[in-house]
Parts: C-alpha cells; structure tokens; sequence
C-alpha cells in the first residue's frame, strides 16, 4: 500500500493517540461527518508543544542519519584548461540545535521552524587537471562549517480514509557556509574555485538529502506508531473501527479528528448515523481531550454479550472471601453451609440479556438482566435472575481504569431451589449480596478488561496527568493533560536508525 504518511514526526505521534486511518472514504464536509462521527479526539496547542520539544532529537537524526551522495563534475578554467573533480565521504559533526518553534495555521496545517541548526561537514576533494586524466590525480580533506535554518510546512489531509501529511513544503536557508580545506596548500585560485563549487554543491547535497531524510524518518516514526495503536481496538473477536469519518480540522489552537466507533462482531456491523457530536461540546484549556458517544460503546457491549464475554466464573477461597463482605442481611443457611461445608462451591454468573447504556450528566446508567447460580455440589444449587441498573462513573489513575457503580435498581425476579422455597429474607439477602457484591466484582473485572484495551492503545506509555471523564447526555468526555516520554522517543530512534 502506499504510504502518503510523512508528517511532522511528533505531531504525528501525538496524532495516533487520536488513532487514525480507515477501509472507507473520507466525507469531504467536516459538519455533515459528525453524524457519522462516534469518537473525536482533540488534540490543543499545549499538546503539540509538549511533542515539539522533542522534535529537535527527531531532527538531529535526521541530519545524522542523511546519505550524502558522492558528487563528480568538470569545470573549465580559462588558463589550466579542464579540473575534473569529485567531492566524497561527506559527513557531519558538531550537529547542535538551536530551537523548534511550530504554529497551527487554521484550515492549512502546521509550520514548524528549526532556526540554528549548526553543523560541520567534513569530506575529501579529489581533483586533477585536463580532459585527458582518468585517474583524479590529487585529493584534500575539507570542512565545512554551517548554520542552518530549516522549514517544514506539513499539510495535513484525508486520503482514502487516513490522515496524511504533504511534507513537499521543506526548505533550507543557510546563514553561514564557510570552507576549510587541510592543510591550506593548495594555490589560491584553486582555493577559490573549490571555495565556490563546494559551497554551491554542498547547499544542493544537503538541501535535497535532509528533506528527503526528515520525510523518511516520518515515515518510520509512522509505521512504528501504527503498529502500536492499531486503526481498530481488537477484543477477542470484537472488533471496533476507529477509522476517520473526515479530514482533521486544525484552527489556531487545535487539531481535531472525528473516528467512526463501529463495532462489527459475527459478520453484523454497527451504523452511527444520528451522533450528537458538536465541537462546541469540548473546551481547549486540556491538552487532549476525546469525545466517545453511547452509540460506540453500546454495540460494543451487545456484541460482549453475545460472544458471551459478560460472564464470571468464582469458586474457591475468592468466593469465600467475596462473602466475607459486611451486609445487613444475616446469610441464610443454605447459603452458610454452602460456602463452608461443600466441597467446591461456585457461583456463576452471566448476562442473559442485551446490557443497555445510557449516559447523562450523572453518570452511564448500565441496565442489565443476569442469571446466577451458586452451586453446592450435593446440597444442591441457587439459581436467580436478577435486573439491574447502574449508574456506573470511571477514573483513570496509575495506567488503570477504575469504575464505581451505583445501584439505582436491583431487583430479584426469579429465584430457586431445587427441594425449598425461598422465604423474604433468603431474597432479600441475595438482592443485597447483588448489589453490594455482585455488581463492585464485575466492575473490577471490567476494570481491568477495558485497561487491557487501552494498553493495547499504547496509554500506558504516556505519563498521564489528572485525567478526568466527564458523563454528558449521551456522551462521555475525557480530558487529560501528558507528558511524551522522552525514552520512549529515544528507543525508538535508536532502534530504527542504527
Ligand atoms: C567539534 O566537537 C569536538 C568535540 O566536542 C571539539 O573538540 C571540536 O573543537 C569541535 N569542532 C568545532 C569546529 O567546533
Ligand atoms: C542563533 O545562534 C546565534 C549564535 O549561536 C545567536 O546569536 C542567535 O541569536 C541564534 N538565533 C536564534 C533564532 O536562535
Ligand atoms: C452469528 O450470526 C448468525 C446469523 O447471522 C447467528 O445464527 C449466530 O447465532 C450468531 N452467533 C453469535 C455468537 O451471536
Ligand atoms: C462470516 O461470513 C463469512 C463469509 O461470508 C463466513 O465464512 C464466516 O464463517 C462468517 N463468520 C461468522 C462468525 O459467522
Ligand atoms: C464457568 O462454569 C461453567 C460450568 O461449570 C463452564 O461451562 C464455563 O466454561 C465456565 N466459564 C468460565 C469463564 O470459566
Ligand atoms: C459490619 O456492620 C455492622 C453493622 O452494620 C457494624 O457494626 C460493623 O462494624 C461492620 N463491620 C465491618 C468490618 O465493617
Ligand atoms: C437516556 O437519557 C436521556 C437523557 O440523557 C433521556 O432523555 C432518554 O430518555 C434516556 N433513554 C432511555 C432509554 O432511558
């Protein structure tokens, strides 16, 4: 496939936490997209600047790593006659950068400046005299001190369905360009005409090869980031496209991307068409921010339902252990004997139907019918169905997701054993066992299955700081603020480029 990736490389990172890229076309009105529009990331100015720090180590790899092609040509002179040379081995030392400054060009794209960049090349000369000489008879050892400025106009843009960047925009100014040839034998004029062929030669040599090699390194940084945050989230056989729905939009103070958030499980698909994302819903003041509608996380638990992923399996010292809980309800006997006397008692519990959500300012309301059983082995086994409705809110803390639920509804509508009949008190110890152990279990074990996707993501990664998840009607927001791991650029840089 070809890769028309090669943006500013750590805008670019930055950019993949907004993960991008898609099997569709883009829609080509930004406003009519937010309808299809489930998940948008935001990504503001602080943002950009935390990654533009690290953009001179990019840069000077950049620079380390450019070939310098050999150059060969001939110049006639008006009393030698013909000097055949060769400019070889060029290299560079003492590279130093002074500062990278970007801005958000609104509609456009971004402008990143790289002023100061001083460095010294060094290389050999050979020359020789006449149109006769094959063999270039003499050679000399130069250097060349430099002070550069450097420009990259990235363009970003929506090409079959993934975020690319026109780095085509990449100049070069050079402040100082000064020769030094070893030893400073040769005659004057000779001095001269190298003085004046190298400067020019070394301009167009270092010119084309840093443009070329700073699009090169994008496009490495590209893959390495696509292959850590991935177009899709993957849960077993669930699947979530997070492709983009459109172009990015850049104003002065942000760059935001709006993703799909379709679910496809068993050959079916989810279809968002009716989403109520406005940008309005999202402030500016936080360095990344994403905006994620019921209409994603709903499919995505319907098709968890359906590939019987809601379901828990305890048995052993963590069942015992998850009774030692303090409730008002004294623990009928069955219930007792159960737990101490049988052998190997279980309890298995499962969601028997579709679970529903729906978030307003107070929280993701979750409804939720489940079955249990708890079995006793000879004694016989509970069985129970039970409705629910929690109002579930989450936080992020030390790279793990936490939520805490609210019960607002658990009702026992079924409950059994084989040779008793269940008395008031026996009910209303299990709706209290449900709720004050049922339901905080299976939001530990969520827990930790939904920071499993995010670390899929790459979160952990990033040192996150004050993460907050805001519920709204119909949407959740979450905001962070991040700081880029420097070793983790430097890794990288080192693994890829040595
Ligand atoms: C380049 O760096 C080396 C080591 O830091 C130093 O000795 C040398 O003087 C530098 N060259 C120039 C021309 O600054
Ligand atoms: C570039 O470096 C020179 C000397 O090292 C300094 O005088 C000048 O202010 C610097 N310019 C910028 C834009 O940093
Ligand atoms: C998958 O879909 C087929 C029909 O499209 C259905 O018969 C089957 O039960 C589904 N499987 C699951 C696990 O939902
Ligand atoms: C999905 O459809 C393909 C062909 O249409 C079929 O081979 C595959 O078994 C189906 N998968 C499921 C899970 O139904
Ligand atoms: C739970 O227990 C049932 C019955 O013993 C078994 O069929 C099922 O595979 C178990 N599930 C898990 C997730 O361990
Ligand atoms: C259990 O609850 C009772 C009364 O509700 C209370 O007195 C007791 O301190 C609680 N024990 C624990 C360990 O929370
Ligand atoms: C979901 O919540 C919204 C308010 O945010 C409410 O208007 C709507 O009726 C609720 N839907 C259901 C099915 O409860």
């Amino acid at each position: 496939m070809p890769r028309a990736v090669s943006p500013p490389p750590l805008l670019l990172l930055l950019l993949s936490l907004c993960v991008f890229r898609a099997s569709h076309g883009c829609l080509p009105d930004t406003a009519s997209a937010y309808r299809f529009t489930g998940i948008v990331c935001r990504l503001t100015y602080p943002a950009a600047a935390v990654l533009n720090e690290k953009t001179t180590k990019v840069i000077e790899a950049a620079f380390k790593h450019a070939k310098y092609p050999s150059v060969k040509g001939e110049k006639s002179l008006l009393f030698t006659g013909k000097v055949t040379y060769g400019l070889d081995n060029l290299e560079i030392h003492n590279l130093s950068i002074g500062r990278s400054v970007f801005e958000l060009h609104p509609g456009e794209g971004i402008a990143m400046e790289i002023s100061n960049v001083s460095a010294i090349f060094r290389g050999t000369i050979q020359y020789g005299y006449g149109s006769w000489l094959v063999n270039l008879a003499h050679s000399v050892d130069f250097e060349i001190e430099s002070q550069i400025d450097l420009g990259i106009n990235p363009k970003l843009y929506c090409s079959e369905g993934k975020v690319a960047a026109d780095t085509s925009d990449c100049y070069l100014n050079f402040h100082k360009l000064r020769l030094h040839l070893q030893g400073d034998k040769e005659p004057n004029w000779l001095k001269k005409l190298f003085t004046d062929f190298i400067t020019f030669t070394v301009k167009l040599v270092i010119k084309g090869q840093i443009c070329k090699e700073i699009n090169k390194v994008a496009n490495i940084l590209a893959d390495f980031i696509q292959d850590t945050a991935k177009e899709f989230l993957k849960i077993g056989d669930i699947v979530v496209d997070i492709g983009i729905t459109t172009a990015p939009v850049i104003t002065a103070n942000y760059i935001e991307s709006y993703h799909k958030g379709l679910t496809s499980y068993n050959n079916t698909s989810s279809v968002i068409s009716e989403s109520l994302f406005h940008p309005s819903q999202l402030t500016e003041d936080r360095m990344l921010y994403f905006w994620v509608s019921d209409q994603v996380f709903n499919p995505m638990f319907t098709a968890a339902h359906q590939d019987g992923y809601l379901k828990l399996n305890i048995s052993g010292p963590e069942l015992t252990e998850l009774f030692k809980t303090n409730l008002s309800n004294a623990m009928p006997d069955f219930t007792r004997k159960c737990l101490l006397e049988s052998a190997s008692p279980e309890l298995r519990v499962w969601s028997s139907s579709v679970p529903y959500l729906n978030t307003s300012t107070l929280g993701t309301r979750v409804w939720a019918q489940a079955s249990g059983q708890l079995d006793c082995g000879s004694q016989g086994t509970l069985s129970f169905q039970m409705d629910v409705a929690v109002d579930v809110t989450a936080s992020y803390a030390d790279k793990k997701l936490f939520l805490h639920g609210n019960p607002s509804k658990v009702l026992v509508s079924h409950a059994e054993m084989p040779s008793q009949l269940l008395d008031k008190a026996q009910l209303e110890f299990i709706r209290e066992a449900v709720e004050k152990i049922g339901i905080p279990k299976a939001l530990s074990v969520l827990e930790i299955e939904l920071t499993k996707v995010l670390d899929q993501q790459g979160t952990y990664l990033f040192d996150i700081s004050n993460p907050e998840v805001f519920p709204r009607d119909g949407f959740v927001l979450i905001q962070m603020d991040f700081g880029f791991p420097h070793h983790l650029l430097v890794d990288f840089l080192r693994k890829t480029l040595q």
